[in-house]
């Protein structure tokens, strides 16, 4: 087990339904996640882990349900507390530095408290070099990496991750993990959904695994990979098409 820091978001979904023109598309009676290291969230395309990550950051209100962190519907001032990093990095059109001492000025910090904090964040994802470069200019790997600086300079507890690696090449790929795990270590909360199974495998501690809109197992990832409970499971880690 890796030694990630306890963490102590709790966050509830409770019976979340959304339905369009007649069709089911998320259906989750339970899903408590509070695990000491990541959630990854696994499933076919289509599965509903994009909308149960809006749900759970509150981008999107659920036909039915609710979402609870730490016991209490998600406000305003929950929100302030978790980040999402979509699979298309979202980037202001300046500077890379600028990216992130604007997040920085937000948070009320003085100039030279985003300055140092900004040196260090560009330290920590590789992109010191390219600070004054335009954020447009950045290749698809760096971008990524920039986006998950702007969601860490928030100082999120809970960081939501909808894909973040699947157009990068696999050098890439490990470089955001490495972010990303940096990042649980010191006790961010991290829900990342994926398709590459080894990277479930490589970050997960606690896996979900989505199916038709619903959950259709949720468990350590020792057990997950090795024992899974579900036919759902033990199809989708045998790399059936349909599961
Ligand atoms: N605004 C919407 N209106 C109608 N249908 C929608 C809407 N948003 C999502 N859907 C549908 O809900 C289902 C679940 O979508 P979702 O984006 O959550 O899937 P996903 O598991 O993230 O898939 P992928 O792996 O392709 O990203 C899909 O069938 C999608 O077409
Ligand atoms: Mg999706």
């Amino acid at each position: 087990m890796r030694d990630f820091a306890r963490c102590h978001a709790r966050i509830e979904a409770r019976d979340l339904q959304i339905s369009r023109d007649g069709a089911v598309l998320l259906d989750v009676a339970r899903l408590d996640l509070d695990g000491p290291g990541p959630t990854l969230i696994l499933g076919p395309n289509g599965a509903g882990k994009s909308l149960l990550l809006r749900c759970l950051h509150g981008l999107i209100v659920p036909d039915a349900g609710r979402v609870l962190l730490d016991g209490a519907p998600l406000s305003a001032g929950h929100r302030a507390r978790q980040a999402m990093v979509f699979q298309k990095p979202v980037l202001l059109r300046r500077s890379v530095l600028a990216n992130l001492t604007y997040v920085l000025r937000r948070r009320g910090l003085g100039w030279r408290a985003r300055r140092d904090r900004a040196a260090e964040l560009l330290a920590e994802g590789g992109l010191a070099a390219k600070a004054r470069q335009s954020a447009a200019s950045l290749s698809g790997g760096e971008a990524q990496r920039l986006a998950i600086l702007r969601a860490l300079a928030t100082e999120p507890e809970i960081l939501f991750l909808d894909e973040p690696t699947s157009a990068l090449d696999p050098a890439a790929t490990l470089a955001i993990e490495a972010l990303i795990l940096a990042a649980a270590r010191q006790g961010t909360q991290i829900v990342m959904v994926t398709h590459d199974i080894g990277q479930a495998r490589r970050m997960g501690a606690d896996i979900v695994l989505m199916q038709g809109g619903g959950v259709a197992e949720h468990g350590p990832a020792e057990r997950f990979f090795t024992d899974p409970e579900s036919a759902a499971a033990r199809r989708y880690l045998a790399g059936a098409l349909v599961i």
